[in-house]
C-alpha cells in the first residue's frame, strides 16, 4: 500500500476552512487554539510512518485519555469493572444525564463522561499515585517522555465542568461511586488535559493494533482478549452519538475528543491519528471525520 501517496491526495483534498466546525469553549482553555490546526499521522505495523500538516504540535486529547485509562482499569480489576460500567452504546450525548436515571447509575459504556468518571473512582482506589502513574504509562506506550498535563486546561475544566460535576454527585447518590467526588474530578480533569502530538497518540495506539505489542520493543502490554475487547467499545462508543456515523463512514475502531483529536486503529495494519480542532454538532472534529472516511476509501481497506 502506497500510504505516502494516499496521504498526498489526503493533504491537497482537504483544507480546514473556518465554518467547518466550532472549536469546544465550554472549556475556556480550549477556544484559545487554532481552529485552521489540521496534522495526520499514520504508523504501520512494519514501522513506517506517514504524515502532514501540524501532525508533531501538542493538542489537548480530552476523551482520547479514556482509552487509556480504561485500559489500566481493566488490567488492574478484570471483570469487576462490568459490575459498575456497562459496554452499551448510549446514542446520547457524551455529557448526557439521561441513562443514568433509568439505569441505576450503571453508565452505559466506559467512554461518555459518566463511565470514565466511574473508571477514574475504580483507579483512584488501586493506584498509589493515580496522576504520574497514568501519565508514566502513557509515556511508556509512547516511548517518549516528553507528555504532560495541561495544568491550564485541566483548571479551566475545573471551574467550569458543572455537568461532570453533576454526573459524580449523581451516581455518588446512587452507590456507584467509592471516593471523594472532587479527588475523583480532579483526576477526571487531567486525565483529559493531557497533551499529545498526533505522533505520539498514533505510536500509543499501536497497542490496538499490534495485539496488545508495544510498537517499538514489542513487549506484550495486553493480551488479545484485551485488545478485541477494548476495540469493540471503541468500535461502538468511541463517538457517543455517532459511533454508528463513524462505523458506518470509517469502518475503523477509534477514539475522538473534544480538542479535534481522532485516533482509529486497523488491526495489524496501522494506527492514525488526525487532529483538526473544529468540532460537528455532536462533539467530534468535522475534518478528522472527513479525512479518515477518505483514508478508508483510498486504501479500501477497512475491518469490514
Ligand atoms: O468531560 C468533558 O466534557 C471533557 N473533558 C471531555 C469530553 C470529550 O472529549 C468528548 N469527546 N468528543
Amino acid at each position: 500500500m502506497d500510504y505516502q501517496a494516499i496521504l498526498n491526495i489526503l493533504q491537497k483534498e482537504f483544507t480546514p476552512k473556518e465554518g467547518m466546525g466550532k472549536v469546544a469553549s465550554y472549556i475556556p482553555e480550549l477556544s484559545k487554539v487554532d481552529p485552521l490546526k489540521f496534522g495526520i499521522y499514520l504508523f504501520c505495523q512494519d514501522g513506517s510512518s506517514f504524515e502532514f500538516g501540524d501532525s508533531q504540535e501538542k493538542f489537548s486529547i480530552q476523551s482520547i485519555s479514556k482509552v487509556f485509562t480504561l485500559t489500566i482499569a481493566k488490567e488492574m480489576l478484570g471483570k469487576d469493572l462490568w459490575e459498575r460500567v456497562d459496554v452499551e452504546p448510549s446514542g446520547t450525548a457524551f455529557n448526557s444525564l439521561t441513562e443514568l436515571e433509568r439505569e441505576n447509575g450503571i453508565p452505559r459504556n466506559p467512554f461518555i463522561n459518566a463511565g470514565s468518571i466511574v473508571v477514574a473512582d475504580a483507579l483512584l482506589s488501586v493506584l498509589e499515585n493515580p496522576k504520574e502513574d497514568l501519565l508514566m504509562f502513557v509515556r511508556k506506550l509512547c516511548g517518549d517522555n516528553d507528555i504532560h498535563y495541561d495544568k491550564a486546561v485541566a483548571k479551566s475544566e475545573k471551574k467550569h465542568g458543572y455537568r461532570n460535576k453533576a454526573l459524580v454527585n449523581y451516581m455518588k447518590s446512587l452507590g456507584n461511586i467509592s471516593n471523594d467526588t472532587e479527588k475523583i474530578l480532579d483526576f477526571y480533569f487531567y486525565q483529559c488535559s493531557i497533551a499529545m502530538t498526533c505522533e505520539q497518540l498514533s505510536k500509543a495506539f499501536m497497542l490496538f493494533a499490534n495485539e496488545g505489542k508495544h510498537f517499538q520493543t514489542q513487549e506484550k502490554v495486553i493480551d488479545r482478549q484485551s485488545v478485541k475487547r477494548i476495540n469493540s467499545i471503541m468500535q461502538t462508543c468511541g463517538f457517543y452519538d455517532e459511533a454508528g456515523e463513524f462505523s458506518y463512514r470509517v469502518g475503523l475502531p477509534g477514539k475522538s475528543g473534544v480538542g479535534g483529536g481522532i485516533v482509529a486503529v486497523h488491526p495489524e495494519q496501522y494506527s492514525v491519528a488526525v487532529w483538526s480542532p473544529m468540532l460537528n454538532q455532536k462533539g467530534n472534529s468535522a475534518l478528522g471525520m472527513k479525512v479518515l472516511e477518505e483514508l478508508t476509501t483510498l486504501t479500501g481497506l477497512s475491518i469490514f
